[in-house]
């Protein structure tokens, strides 16, 4: 017999098999796996396991709802914190999601090393790495991490089982992708698993206070079934960026019910770990070249000013289009600035490859970055333009 059903995310119809297209409404890949209802808890549903019996409630105005200020668990890093919005909040689920090989697993298991040196209890379950490999790692971290206690286990009855025996305050769980529910037939990763992972894993978490830390993957197009899905049922979504071959990791939340999705924190991988980069203008900008195609911007990276350095590059091109590569900033903003460099500034640049890139691999979206760019445009045209001159003077200055 089966426990699931498929349904579909477009006009709900309810399938016993999975279709790649829904029979109902002949939509492409909508049908997802969800946990059916067994028939004893369907009819139950009305009566006893509805907590308000169906009777009718009296609203009350919200002046007199009790309220009382919940405690926030610091981690003891403050850029985690701050991102956050001051620490995690009991009974919370954070999606953390980043790219495969960023440092989610490293920042995670340093943030539960420092909770269980000040006294809270904590729980790492792991379902990608064992506990041998994940202890390697805590190694590098530091005698904190290796005193997490953890398990290696990619069922999720046994999760949650061990979450209401140990009843930790956080729990990290590494990935949400790696969990196994039973009842549905689909792979561990597939929509319908991970909804129903983090679906379980929210409620056990606002049942018994425990702030739970759901570690999901995403590539780089944001793509894969999971993180997107979840994002919906978690109170705060954060985003682990940066590139893999470069040091710096920068971590912004993309939605927050408990602060502001505006701040960013900002990190730097060592040989022993995640290290906070507490004054990140200084680093961004110390390595600055005084050269052309070089501009240093003010950019505001939620409650604090930010400074990074713009580099470009104009190099003549024979393809049509020319290339225009934007690292760091965004591509239709790079033309934007292209075009009104042409129309207002008289600098065509038709005819070149233009690549702008933010140093240190950052990622600044305001639009005040712009002028920076226009600025990086105009020196880097300028400079190229009188090397050219000196090219083509030097052969006439040795025929001579
Ligand atoms: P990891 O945290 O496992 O990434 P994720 O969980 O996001 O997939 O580690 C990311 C990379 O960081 C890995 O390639 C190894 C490197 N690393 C260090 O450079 N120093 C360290 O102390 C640790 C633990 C990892
Ligand atoms: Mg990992």
């Amino acid at each position: 017999m089966s426990r699931s059903v498929h349904i579909c995310s477009e006009c709900c119809h309810e399938s016993a098999k999975w279709h790649g297209r829904c029979p109902g409404c002949e939509e492409w890949n909508t049908l997802v796996e969800e946990r059916a209802p067994s028939k004893s808890a369907r009819s139950r549903s009305s009566s006893r396991n509805s907590r308000s019996g169906g009777k009718a409630l009296r609203p009350q105005p919200l002046a007199e709802v009790e309220a009382t200020a919940v405690a926030r668990m610091e981690t003891g890093i403050a850029e985690f914190d701050r991102v956050l919005g001051g620490g995690l909040v009991p009974g919370s689920v954070v999606l953390l999601g980043g790219a495969p090989g960023i440092g989610k697993s490293t920042l995670t298991a340093s943030a539960l090393g420092k909770l269980v040196a000040c006294g809270r209890s904590a729980l790492y379950v792991t379902g990608e790495e064992s506990a041998a490999q994940v202890k390697l790692r805590a190694q590098r971290l530091g005698a904190d991490a290796l005193r997490v206690p953890t398990i290696a286990e990619t069922d999720l009855e046994a999760v949650v089982a061990t979450i209401e025996a140990e009843r930790p305050d956080v729990c990290v769980i590494d990935s949400v992708q790696t969990l196994n529910a039973a009842e549905l037939t689909g792979t561990p990763g597939s929509v319908g698993q991970v909804r129903e992972v983090a679906d379980r894993l929210t409620r056990v978490a606002k049942e018994r206070g425990t702030a739970v830390i759901l570690v999901g993957h995403v590539t780089k197009e944001g793509a894969l079934a999971g993180p997107r899905a979840l994002e919906h049922l978690v109170d705060c979504v954060l985003s682990f960026e940066g590139e893999r071959e470069r040091t710096y990791r920068t971590l912004r939340a993309l939605k927050n019910r408990f602060g502001s999705t505006h701040e960013a924190g900002v990190f730097e991988m060592h040989d022993s770990g995640l290290v906070e980069v507490a004054d990140a203008s200084a680093r961004f900008v110390a390595d600055a070249a005084n050269a052309p195609g070089s501009v240093v911007a003010c950019a505001m990276e939620g409650s604090r000013p930010l400074l990074v350095e713009v580099q470009a590059l104009v190099a003549p091109t024979e393809l049509v289009p020319p290339r225009r590569i934007a690292n760091g900033v965004d591509r239709n903003r790079l033309a934007l600035v292209l075009a009104v460099l042409s129309r207002h500034a008289g600098l065509a640049l038709g005819s070149s490859d233009v690549f702008v890139s933010l140093a240190g691999g950052l990622r600044v979206d305001e639009p005040g970055a712009d002028l920076a760019i226009a600025l990086a445009l105009v020196s880097e045209r300028a400079a190229s333009r009188s090397a050219a001159r000196d090219g083509r003077s030097r052969p006439t200055a040795r025929s001579d």
